[in-house]
């Protein structure tokens, strides 16, 4: 009796056991109070979310169902007990809607010292439309938080993600080592005010492909210290193009080596390709750039937007 008891025990743990490590942990926000109301606060259902991912030390991921999601400024820091957390959004974030809020923040949604995360699908809506017209009034505005930003991390993966209406720039990738972002959606409108579509700077081998970038102000901004960039098959328009720069604003400033620009179209936009200094010393630079396969389509806004 007591050997059939404890054999049954052994064979109970067991199961467990070899599925507990077979199958990745999910946390669903909503299961751990997220609210996909639109208006109700979920930030305190995503920080939990993120603090059991982070602590598994298995893969784990994240899942947020369809539906309308608030959320005040959200970090999500590591460094993590596991360098394999995959967001999947099928839903929408959404900021709020008065720009006071983050405005002064500088992000919306941060990843810092993360390792291995992948964002997969959702829309991120950054409710700028009210900074951009306190901005266009003339007014004193908060200058506006960027709505999905990478800093000092790395092996991240962005794909199929929405970013709309940002109050600032859209994706900021900062300090970071191997990312990969591959269709991409961008849309606020071409009078938005620094609403960069995707910035990248102090950042390596970072690949951004298959993607649309329809925004006020640069497509794709490359700033200092971004090294071994690929950008391919990208829409942009309307827009300023694709910059690199504005380089040598400090007399002491790393480089931008070896860029890739390739086949992108530009419709409607400012600009196509740049390169952008200031005027003053410094020992920035960039080399080994390639810009290939461009193509300018000429559109008044009237009939891009
Ligand atoms: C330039 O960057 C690409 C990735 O964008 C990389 O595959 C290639 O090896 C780099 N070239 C050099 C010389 O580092």
């Amino acid at each position: 009796m007591a050997y059939h008891t404890s054999a049954l025990v052994f064979a109970l743990f067991s199961i467990f056991f070899v599925s507990a490590l077979a199958a990745p942990m999910t946390y669903n926000v909503v299961s751990l109070g997220a609210k996909a109301d639109g208006k109700s606060d979920s930030t305190q259902a995503f920080l939990s979310a993120w603090k059991f991912a982070c602590a598994s030390v298995k893969p784990a991921t994240i899942y947020v169902p369809a539906g309308s999601f608030y959320l005040r400024q959200v970090a999500f820091s590591g460094p993590c007990k596991n360098n394999a957390i995959i967001i999947r959004i099928d839903g929408t974030l959404v900021a709020p809607s008065d720009f006071r809020v983050i405005g002064n923040s500088g992000n919306w949604v941060l990843f810092e010292h993360v390792d291995g995360v992948t964002i997969s699908g959702g829309i991120l809506d950054g409710q700028g439309t009210g900074l951009w017209a306190c901005k266009a009034s003339g007014k004193s505005c908060p200058s506006g938080a960027t709505t999905l930003e990478f800093s000092n991390s790395n092996n991240i993966v962005v794909s199929a993600l929405t970013s709309l209406n940002s109050q600032m720039f859209h994706i900021v990738v900062n300090g970071c080592h191997n990312v990969k972002m591959q269709g991409v959606k961008v849309t606020a409108a071409g009078n938005s005010p620094n609403t960069d579509g995707i910035h990248v700077q102090l950042s390596s081998t970072v690949a951004i492909l298959n993607s649309k970038i329809r925004t006020g102000d640069d497509c794709i901004s490359i700033g200092p210290g971004t090294t071994n960039l690929w950008i391919e098959n990208v829409a942009c328009g309307p827009g300023h193009g694709i910059s690199i720069g504005s380089l040598g604003k400090d007399q002491q400033e790393v480089g931008v080596q070896n860029v890739t620009v390739k086949t992108v179209t530009f419709t409607g936009t400012q600009n196509g390709l740049r390169i952008k200094s200031w005027g003053r010393p410094s020992n920035g630079f960039a080399k080994n750039i390639l810009f290939q396969h461009a193509v300018m389509v000429e559109c008044p806004e009237s009939h891009c937007n």
